[in-house]
């Protein structure tokens, strides 16, 4: 059983945006959706071919999320489409179990659409609903602005730098880790 009433959202585009939790028979379509997300930026930890996930491995990912009360994989979907991912996972020990740390993305043909607000908001619902959670961490490329404007305006505070965290194209990129106390 779904531990994530699915629930649509009206966009400012007029389109409606389905968000839900992902199931181990998603595993095909968010394959070719990571794949596709890989190319449209440098923002994430992965670059095109590079996330290696076979088809089993991907649906015991999603079943094992899916069991876990502090974990959760959410879509949205564009009739029927995945357009965005967000992911996040708390401690697997009791004394970590309270916190943990999501990364998300849109399909970049539907950037600055609401899309990202929508599943971020929806996530830290859930997040205060479990009551299991109570702190969410993150890290984002420093010169990622759509992303930092993003987590700002829910509340995430600066909490350190890290540099070097990436290296593309022979060029070092430091990241900020932002976090927002669940209370
Ligand atoms: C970051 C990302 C998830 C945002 O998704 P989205 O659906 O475009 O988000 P929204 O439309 O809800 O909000 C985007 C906000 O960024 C703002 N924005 C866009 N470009 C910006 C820029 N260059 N500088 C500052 N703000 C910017 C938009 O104006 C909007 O803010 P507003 O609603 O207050 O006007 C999406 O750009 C993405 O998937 N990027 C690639 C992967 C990635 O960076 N993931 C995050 C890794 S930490």
């Amino acid at each position: 059983m779904s531990k994530f009433k699915p629930l649509n959202i009206r966009l400012k585009s007029g389109e409606e945006l389905e968000i839900r939790e992902a199931s181990p028979s998603d595993a095909p379509g968010l394959l070719s959706y990571v794949e596709a997300i890989s190319g449209e930026s440098d923002n994430l930890t992965f670059g095109p071919g590079e996330f290696n996930m076979t088809l089993a491995q991907e649906k015991e990912f999603l079943a094992a999320m899916e069991k876990r009360s502090n974990a959760i994989y959410l879509l949205g979907l564009l009739d029927g489409e995945i357009v965005a991912g967000l992911s996040f996972m708390g401690g697997m020990r009791r004394r970590m179990s309270h916190a943990g740390e999501f990364g998300m993305s849109v399909r970049k043909a539907h950037w600055n659409k609401g899309i990202g607000a929508a599943m971020l908001s929806t996530f830290l619902g859930w997040c205060r609903r479990t009551r299991e959670i109570r702190k969410v961490n993150l890290r984002v490329r420093v010169d990622n602005r759509a992303a930092i404007h993003l987590y700002s305006k829910f509340g995430f505070q600066l909490e350190g730098r890290r540099t070097r965290e990436f290296m593309i194209d022979g060029r070092f990129v430091d990241v900020f880790f932002m976090g927002l106390d669940i209370d």
